[in-house]
């Protein structure tokens, strides 16, 4: 069985103070859930904070993005042993965001998720099809392309480690979310992908799904058999929202 996954991107938002009182707020109100797991992405300057504060609780923090060197002359950028030091056990890799503005590539993908893996920290890889790739049929293929190259090189156990975020980039931040049939449709895709290069790592690997995931969708989403959780970043934000987003099932 697939633990589910709850994960808030909080993206560029939240100053350290600001980032803490949501922690603590969300941090009674979900201390009795033991059947999903609770995953918080702040802020870089956040991290080390909101880590003091979820120590010892059922929350887990990541990162929203690393450098894959290990150290040196790389201005600005923060490398797998830095976020592992905040207390991340997690890290986002290859957000569209990351991938449209700061030019991401599948290649790029790949070197983070593997040193993600390298330093035991677990990546959430995104992929998922613009608006104009759907309209044009090609999602499957680029589905296919995003896995097959971000994923690259990973032993089997590592590939079962990893978490695989779907974000159609239509429908992040839009308010316009995929149906859970639509979700469905593609997540189921991307087992089958990963079955044929990783076999049996396809049963094991949670698969999320991302876009204007809000607490009027996620039952319905979560229902689907391949939707193993969210990654959600404008419901999120606010302790009152996510609460009810990890509380999915007891809504329902
Ligand atoms: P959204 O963002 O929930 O605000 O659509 C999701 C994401 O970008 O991870």
């Amino acid at each position: 069985m697939r633990k589910p996954l709850m994960a808030g991107n909080w993206k560029m938002n939240k100053t350290i103070l600001e980032a803490v009182s949501v922690v603590k707020a969300l941090k009674s109100a979900v201390a009795d859930i033991s059947d999903v797991e609770i995953l918080l992405c702040p802020s870089f300057t956040a991290l080390y904070a909101v880590n003091n504060e979820v120590k010892g609780s059922n929350i887990s923090i990541g990162a929203q993005n690393l450098f894959w060197e290990t150290k040196g002359a790389f201005t600005g950028e923060v490398s797998p042993a830095m976020v592992k030091d905040t207390g991340c056990s997690y890290v986002l890799v290859g957000h569209s965001e990351r991938r449209q503005y700061f030019g991401e590539t599948n290649e790029t993908v790949n070197k983070k998720t593997r040193a993600a893996l390298a330093i035991d920290l677990i990546p959430v890889v995104c992929v998922g099809e613009t608006l104009a790739e759907r309209e044009s049929n090609v999602t499957f293929q680029i589905i296919e392309k995003q896995i097959e190259e971000g994923l690259a090189g990973l032993t089997p156990k590592q590939a079962s480690l990893t978490v695989i975020a779907y974000e159609p980039v239509w429908a992040i931040g839009t308010g316009k979310t995929a149906t859970p049939e639509q979700a469905q449709e593609v997540q189921a895709f991307v087992r089958k992908i990963y079955a044929q290069i990783y076999r049996e790592a396809a049963d094991k690997v949670r698969i999320l799904y991302g876009g204007s995931v809000n607490p009027g969708n996620v039952s319905e989403l979560m229902k689907q058999p391949d939707i193993d959780g969210g990654l959600v970043g404008g419901a999120s934000l606010e302790a009152e929202s996510f609460v009810k987003l990890v509380k999915y099932s007891v809504a329902n």
